[in-house]
């Protein structure tokens, strides 16, 4: 029989809520008690009973608050006894806890529980069942914990437990919950999370169509009729075209619905014309809408060519790519998604059309910015493994990216040692399967370091060759395999510190000529030329953008942060950042000059070596107005001059056919004066997530950068805003990267503020410097709420796992004995109580209870909510209240101090034939 109202349910439509928020958390783990006896044993294997800081009653009350994303390893100082490879910073265990109501109206929902990302294992409970283990810190977990949740007053508890000491990488994971969480609420008749499959193809005859598979669920109790409705939208939001489908779905049961829409003369999306449809799915039965999402999509062809290489919409382009890790200086891995967009925008600036995410799935918030911005992606698995759990990992990677127009690569690994052998050949067979399965228009790639000439290799089991390094074989390897499409998907590995321009191994220093590669790796001059004169190598993916905490490679401690970077770990450019400008950018006239002009005394007449990074045909340098040298400009090794050393203004003037097209001068300054504050932005959004870097640097008297500047400063932060992050792009400083102190590394610093969530207000950032004239940076937060998010509530101790007596006639010993292994003559209940009494009047309930340690010093209050009968309440074998009437009714007790284990027990007497019941019972101050 349908109840009533259930259409009505059926016709929710989703909401996507916000998880980040009022999270408890402790650092350290927690061990679980032990567990002794029968009663104990019997309970602990239990659903809903789990035990220690998993239980929902856990005393958190002393545990600290805060909001995802969260990273603790950051939090933490670099110690020399942790692994360099995560940066020196140390990992281990934390909890994280948190509460929350739903609605009474959510009741016949679908609830999901989100989590984007957490470093490393993770185990979450929800109401004491232990519902997911995730082992891969990069990937998500969608968790349907519909039978587990409770609506109204009662409280449900999440508790996740995270072992970061497990390791998945050999470069800084992060620790904690580092990405956002959500609480996601259907009808029970859904679209899957991730269910829409829609991306556009084009026929061999030029037509282009738009597939749609639409993956639903149907988690209500009837077997259900679902009419999907498919729009796509054109980016000024008029609908395109639409389609039908249907399918049926039984409880319990997935079904998909397919359908294909053609669709005429798309505006194509690129690098330069990030163009985005949309497609809106609705999921009807009945008539009534049960769900709708709304998903993105991009026009554009790829195909790798074995003798070409890429080609995008038609158009033969080389792949100017990086790869990346995915911390950010002060703020580890737990990136604010605004930071995402400062990140690609300065590679966008550098000429970069693509990004490697290097070695695992990357935020779904970074993916969404990569479309929307025109970044495209080589989209990298974690593990290589082909087990159930690592193919369900490679699964999830492909059905959430594989709408996302930016991808273009699927990549299965990297530099695997099993790459040579049949083995590997064989898990790569299987896990390109995996990916074809799903994804049919993006070709599988596989980074390979070694084996290309093995009889077995990998190579043999993908569709595009991935290169790590080994420039020395591209030519063997084409020449003895010219149908197979190649890349390099890493290289370069070369070494440089931002402002530094003496190489010095005994000082962890490298200089900014790039002249330092690692033995394995290329310069990046050498790197870009020998795939810049391969036609058939599709393009780069340069090691790295940006730096990035550990592999200090090549140094050790006291270096904590990586070399390799075009950018340092704050995004600020080193040298290489304009090589490659130089080198990838065509429409605009690109000119830099290395070094600065500031050198001590002792330099006048000392040769130094300067460089122009150019896309011109020719660069005149001049020494205080006079002619240097003019060269002709080579663009792979760009041009370089020994100029002795005079202060006062280098300058550079490009031409370009004989015209002058860009100049760009370098001058000695004065002494540092003045500290400046640069905003990214001009406005912060106030809903307590919009974040922006802040540039600190120092001017002399007139107003020029000093580049040499190394000075402490300290901030200050008032208004609807506070620090979250410091750094200074510096590999060897141990600076905490929380707090308000940061020195200057080279002339610059970056201090990353965040909204907090207060009205309208002006955000003031201030920072000072003894001897420096102090800068204030005055910026307004605009309120701006985040739409829909799940308040965290901090409750109470709920009582709510009961056990019941056997019905008596006459008054019961309240605290009659009942043997320990006895497990059945009381009855187990949870929740809101309601005994149906037949002839009886007395009934026992019974908890046990761990209470928060200020209710056992200075005690508390035993709340009964809308008691039904009368009542004896006993707590460890002392009666504390009795409640005289037997109307409906709260009922409170008081008591002085408890036991660490404490035992209650509820005496309900009926009058009057009517049943006893208690709706619940909380442990209050
Ligand atoms: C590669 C590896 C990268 C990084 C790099 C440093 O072999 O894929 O993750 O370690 O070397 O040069």
């Amino acid at each position: 029989m349908i109840k009533k109202g259930l259409a009505q349910e059926l016709a929710v439509q989703r909401e996507v809520l916000c998880f980040d928020k009022g999270w408890s958390f402790h650092l350290g783990d927690i061990p679980f008690p032990v567990v002794r006896g029968h009663s104990a044993s019997y309970r602990n294997a239990k659903a809903g009973h789990a035990g220690g800081a998993a239980a929902p009653g856990y005393d958190d009350s002393s545990w600290r608050v805060l909001d995802l994303p969260h990273d603790w390893a950051i939090e933490g100082r670099v110690d020399p006894e942790a692994n360099l490879s995560q940066g020196y910073y140390k990992r281990g265990i934390g909890w994280y806890r948190r509460k929350f109501k739903l609605q009474p109206e959510d009741k016949g929902k679908h609830i999901e529980l989100q989590f984007d990302g957490i470093a490393t294992h993770a185990t979450v409970w929800v109401n004491g069942t232990l519902l997911h283990r995730n082992w891969c810190g990069y990937t998500s977990m969608y968790i349907d914990v519909t039978p587990y949740v409770t609506y109204g007053d009662r409280v449900n508890t999440v508790v996740v437990r995270v072992d970061a000491d497990a390791q998945e990488g050999w470069w800084y994971e992060g620790a904690g919950i580092y990405r956002h969480a959500w609480l996601v609420k259907r009808s029970p008749l859904h679209v899957q999370t991730d269910g829409v499959f829609a991306h556009p193809v084009c026929r061999p005859d030029g037509r282009w169509e738009l597939p749609v598979e639409v993956t639903l669920y149907n988690s209500g109790k009837q077997s259900a009729d679902a009419e999907v409705e498919v729009a796509l939208l054109s980016p000024e939001g008029k609908v395109v075209k639409e389609g039908t489908a249907h399918a049926a779905l039984t409880p319990l049961r997935e079904g998909v619905a397919k359908l294909s829409l053609p669709v005429e003369n798309p505006a194509l999306w690129s690098p330069e014309t990030p163009i985005l449809y949309k497609v809106r799915t609705s999921v009807k039965q009945n008539g009534c809408t049960t769900d709708e999402v709304v998903t993105r999509c991009g026009f554009r062809t790829i195909r790798f060519d074995k003798d070409t290489g890429f080609w995008l919409n038609g158009k033969n382009i080389k792949i100017k790519g990086v790869c990346n890790h995915q911390d950010h200086a002060g703020v580890g891995v737990a990136v604010p998604d605004a930071l995402w967009e400062f990140r690609l925008r300065k590679l966008k600036e550098m000429g970069v059309n693509a990004y490697r995410s290097a070695h695992n799935p990357a935020a779904k918030e970074f993916m969404a910015a990569c479309d929307s911005m025109g970044i495209m992606v080589l989209d990298e698995n974690r593990l290589f493994n082909t087990s159930p759990e690592y193919v369900r990992q490679l699964e999830w990677l492909v059905r959430r990216d594989r709408n996302c127009p930016s991808v273009i690569l699927w990549s299965v690994f990297n530099e695997e040692p099993m790459q040579g052998t049949e083995n590997g050949y064989e898990m790569v067979r299987r896990m390109s399967d995996v990916v074809k399965r799903l994804d049919t228009t993006r070709p599988v790639t596989a980074a390979m370091n070694g084996g290309f000439f093995s009889e077995y290799n990998v190579s043999q089991a993908v569709d595009v060759g991935g290169f790590n390094y080994q420039i020395k074989s591209y030519d063997r390897f084409h020449a003895l395999n010219p149908d197979l499409p190649l890349t390099s998907s890493e290289d370069g590995s070369a070494f440089m510190v931002r402002g530094e321009y003496v190489t010095d191994r005994s000082r962890n220093l490298m200089d900014s000529y790039d002249t330092q590669c690692a033995n394995w790796g290329a310069t990046h001059r050498d790197a870009w030329k020998a795939v810049a004169e391969r036609p058939w190598m599709a393009g780069c993916f340069y090691w790295t953008g940006f730096d990035y905490h550990g592999e200090p490679t090549p140094f050790q401690w006291p270096s904590v942060s990586s070399f390799f970077g075009i950018m340092d770990l704050c995004g600020f450019p080193k040298m290489a950042y304009y090589l490659h400008q130089a080198q990838w950018i065509e429409d605009k006239p690109v000119l830099e000059l290395v070094p600065h002009w500031n050198w001590p005394a002792d330099s006048v007449g000392k040769p130094i070596k300067v460089m122009a990074l150019s896309n011109a045909d020719k660069v005149k340098l001049y020494l205080n107005g006079k002619l240097v040298s003019e060269q002709n400009v080579d663009p792979y090794e760009m041009n370089t001059w020994m100029v002795p050393y005079k202060p006062g203004k280098l300058e550079a003037v490009g031409y370009k056919d004989g015209k002058i097209v860009s100049r760009k001068k370098v001058e000695t300054t004065g002494e540092a004066y003045c500290i400046r504050l640069t905003p990214d932005r001009n406005s912060l959004m106030g809903n307590g997530c919009d974040a922006m870097p802040v540039t600190v640097e120092v001017l002399d008297r007139k107003g020029r950068h000093v580049p040499t500047a190394c000075h402490p400063i300290e901030f200050t932060i008032s208004g609807p805003a506070k620090i979250i992050g410091l750094g200074n792009g510096n590999p060897n400083c141990h600076e905490p990267e929380k707090g308000n102190k940061r020195s200057l590394f080279n002339g610059l610093a970056q201090v990353i503020i965040q909204s907090t969530e207060e009205a309208d207000g002006e955000i003031c950032l201030k920072a000072t410097s003894p001897g420096l004239q102090t800068a204030t940076l005055v910026l307004p937060s605009v309120r701006k709420s985040i739409a829909s998010f799940v308040p965290s509530v901090a409750e109470p101790l709920m009582l709510d796992k009961w056990l019941i007596s056997p019905l008596y006639s006459d008054k019961p010993d309240v605290m009659q004995r009942v043997a320990e292994n006895d497990m059945n003559s009381w009855q187990p209940s949870s929740g809101e109580i309601n005994i149906s009494m037949n002839k009886a009047d007395y009934v026992i309930l019974r908890t046990s209870f761990e209470p928060k340690s200020a209710h056992q010093k200075h005690g508390g209050k035993v709340v009964l909510r809308q008691v039904t009968g009368k009542a004896e309440v006993w707590l460890d074998g002392t009666c504390i209240g009795t409640k005289e009437s037997e109307k409906t009714a709260d009922f409170t007790v008081t008591f002085s101090e408890a036991g660490t284990n404490c035992e209650l027990r509820i005496l309900l007497c009926r009058e009057k034939e009517k049943n006893v019941g208690m709706a619940g019972c909380m442990l209050k101050d």
